[in-house]
């Protein structure tokens, strides 16, 4: 069998790759390709089969070193690297909270010192209709700001936490555990791509508390400024899942959100890898 192809997508951040067993991913030569194509797409879809979580933990190898997460409710039981994602919208209000969480831009782990360079998201069930997930270019986010706005971010640092009173929604409960695990950090607003150099402006609407030597307000107003850039269409890329896709996004240079539009009852479920990174600088 030839080397994958790596079409990118119509789109503002995407390739698609076709032509690649799900099992053929982890060979060296192959993993380079799919690396190289996620650093320069920022985000790659692979459609195949539905795999078990030990099929996803290898074909996760791919990209890096796969690494469990915190929420240990959400771990499958052999296979703690893999997390199962239920985000079906129960008809009696019990929905796990972290679905509506996910409805607002984020980037993965940004609340860790070493959030993971990438994530991948395995469909395995489906409602009918809705529950697409949207990507956001942070590159060419930054790329769009006024001059002005570039000189003020650049070199400034910020807070991100588990959560912000800025959040539209409240994450799920966390145990003693976990909290300790997972105290305020500090990260650069605009960070360097590590494989490609290009910058990006790192954006967490749900754990970005405030920038670093700024008034509370100021630091409001400047995020909000910076938030209204990466609301608009021409960074985005929606993602219509079709079962045993997998997308596997870059954290260091996208932020994504998903739809809660599916209807209740209806299923919804992915399984998920972080892959370990880096210090963003
Ligand atoms: C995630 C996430 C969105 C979705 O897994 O990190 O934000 O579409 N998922 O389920
Ligand atoms: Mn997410």
């Amino acid at each position: 069998m030839g080397s994958p192809q790596v079409v990118p997508l119509k789109a503002a951040l995407g390739a698609r790759i076709e032509g690649l067993g799900h099992a053929d991913a982890a060979k060296p030569e192959i993993a380079a390709i799919l690396c190289r194509a996620l650093a320069e797409n920022l985000l790659v879809v692979v459609p195949g089969n539905r795999m078990t979580p030990e099929q996803m933990r290898n074909f996760a190898s791919a990209f890096g070193k796969p690494k469990p997460q915190v929420l240990r409710y959400k771990r499958s039981g052999d296979v703690p690297e893999v997390s199962i994602m239920v985000s079906t919208l129960m008809t009696d209000g019990t929905t796990d909270k972290t679905a509506l969480r996910s409805e607002d831009w984020h980037t993965d782990d940004s609340y860790m010192v070493t959030p993971a360079k990438a994530t991948l998201l395995h469909s395995i069930e489906l409602p009918s209709h809705g529950g697409m997930t949207w990507f956001c270019n942070m590159h060419s986010v930054y790329e769009a700001l006024p001059e002005a706005t570039r000189r003020r971010i650049d070199g400034k640092r910020a807070i991100h936490a588990y959560d912000t009173q800025r959040a539209r929604n409240r994450p799920s409960q966390r145990t003693a555990q976990e909290i300790a695990e997972t105290p305020d950090v500090e990260h650069p607003l605009v960070r360097t791509h590590p494989e490609t150099g290009r910058r990006a402006l790192y954006l967490n609407f749900n754990r970005l508390d405030r920038i670093i030597g700024m008034e509370r307000a100021e630091s409001d107003a400047l995020l909000d400024e910076l938030a209204a850039e990466a609301r608009k269409d021409k960074h985005h890329y929606g993602h219509p899942w079709e079962l045993g896709d997998v997308v596997i996004w870059d954290n260091r240079a996208t932020m994504h959100r998903v739809d809660v539009d599916y209807p209740a009852g209806e299923p919804r479920v992915m399984q998920r890898v972080l892959i370990e990174g880096d210090r963003p600088y």
